[in-house]
């Protein structure tokens, strides 16, 4: 497995640009799966889930063509037939959202097979609102072996209020009513822009959605959806976790290719703790400059402050004056960053779904451990103010939905070096030859 190996003390200087949203290339990649005709995506982020949902499409049976050169951020899926309406063990296992395929599915090949998630790092992760979903829209559901199967000859148009905001719930539901017969009302809704994005895709593929962003979307059911070419938005997450590397580091960094709009809550907690930033309509500029203070955070659906910050925030909240609470509402287990922050030198104590961090400590470099995707991210950054060399074992975590972090830091003054397991990779590369 990979490592990173990182020396704290470098301000971050410089101009830093922001990939396409992971959380948003994701479903619109499982959009595809709802026409025979080819789907263009641009600014898809090179990272792992994305090089797992090729394979998850691919095995299906659709074709999956990533870009190369100057065109490598962009794919093109098309799924002319499904033969295999199938998503194995295998696959969605090393990746919950993997479900996103079960609703198009179902509404373009009238049957689908999805392997049940499980739990995983940050909490259980349930589908049950995705499944109480699809039964409203008349599918019929049969979970059985850790598997769910969906058929329906063809979905029907029905009114659901979801009893939880559900991201992918949200978008998984609204890619099946697009070919149900009918109007479909979706009440609670997330209002995530990552649902928005879809939405605008599905739009363009000639489905007709309206109110995407807000807690009600309506569809009217078509017959068929075309092909169509769309640009992915900008990851708000990674701009969120460039801001605070910035901040941290008492850096000035320039992000670009992001949206301020989508980074609202995010921005108004750095202003909190005394971080001073400049925005345009595609950029943001952050000074760092010590001492931070200390604010508390509550971790809620968008608009609020996202769970997908709360781990870099955290590592913010040792470098600020006094004491901070993080309140995590969103998953039940999402602290796994704290015991190896706590390695590292910072006063953090966990009571249930609330963290009490009481700063400033000075953090000391240690070999400490990845989790999960996010909690990776406020491991680079502890890593980037603590005195001496950490390692950071297990960044495949990281390479999940960070596209070349450490290639993105080291431009901007980080001292951050991955090193290559030779022997994972003499592995991997057998695997590959041997398919
Ligand atoms: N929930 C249920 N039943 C369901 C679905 C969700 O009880 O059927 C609960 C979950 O257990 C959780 C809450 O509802 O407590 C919210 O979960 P949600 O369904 O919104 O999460 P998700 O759709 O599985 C997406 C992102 C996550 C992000 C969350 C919350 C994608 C691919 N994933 O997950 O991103 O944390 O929304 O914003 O969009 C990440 O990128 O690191 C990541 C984990």
């Amino acid at each position: 497995m990979d490592k990173f190996v990182i020396r704290g003390g470098e301000p971050l200087l410089g101009t830093v640009r922001v990939s396409g949203a992971k959380n948003a290339a994701l479903p619109c990649m499982a959009a595809a799966l709802l026409t025979d005709q080819p789907v263009i995506l641009e600014n898809i982020p090179q990272v792992r889930d994305i090089q797992t949902t090729r394979n998850l499409l691919a095995a299906m049976g659709a074709e999956v063509e990533l870009g190369y050169g100057r065109a490598q951020h962009r794919t093109t899926i098309h799924c002319a037939t499904l033969p295999s309406p199938e998503a194995s063990y295998e696959l969605v296992k090393t990746m919950r959202s993997s479900t996103l395929v079960l609703g198009p599915l179902v509404a373009r090949c009238g049957h689908a097979r999805v392997s049940l998630p499980g739990g995983c790092a940050i909490g259980s992760r349930p589908i049950d609102l995705h499944i109480k979903g699809l039964e409203s829209l008349g599918a019929k559901i049969v979970q059985e072996h850790g598997y769910v199967t969906a058929s329906a000859d063809r979905l029907q148009g029905a009114e659901i209020v979801f009893d939880k905001i559900t991201v992918t719930g949200t978008e998984d539901l609204l890619m099946a009513a697009t070919l149900a017969e009918g109007e479909t009302i979706l009440q609670n809704c997330a209002r995530e822009p990552e649902v928005a994005d879809l939405a605008d895709l599905l739009n363009k593929m000639g489905a007709k959605i309206e109110g995407a962003g807000t807690p009600t979307i309506r569809v009217q059911g078509v017959a068929k959806l075309k092909g169509a070419k769309h640009r992915i938005i900008p990851d708000r997450i990674e701009a969120g976790t460039f801001l605070i590397a910035g901040a941290l580091t008492g850096g000035d960094l320039n992000i670009t290719n992001c949206d301020p709009a989508h980074l609202d809550a995010i921005l108004s907690k750095l202003k909190q703790a005394g971080v001073k930033t400049k925005s345009t309509p595609d950029s943001v500029r952050v000074m760092g400059d010590n001492p931070f203070t200390a604010s508390d955070l509550n971790t809620e659906e968008y608009p609020g402050f996202p769970t997908d910050m709360q781990a870099q925030f955290m590592a913010l909240a040792t470098q600020a004056e006094g004491t901070s609470i993080i309140t995590e509402n969103i998953f039940e287990n999402r602290f796994m960053h704290v015991q190896e922050l706590v390695r590292m030198g910072a006063d953090i104590r966990v009571e249930g779904r609330t963290a009490t961090i009481r700063g400033k400590s000075q953090l000391s470099s240690a070999a400490v451990m990845c989790s999960d995707l996010r909690a990776s991210a406020s491991l680079v950054l502890a890593a980037m103010v603590a005195d001496g060399e950490s390692i950071l074992d297990r960044v495949y975590h990281m390479d999940r939905g960070y596209e070349r972090i450490e290639e993105k830091l080291r431009g901007v003054g980080a001292q951050i070096r991955r090193m290559r397991n030779v022997f994972a990779d003499r592995r991997e590369l057998a695997a590959v030859e041997a398919h």
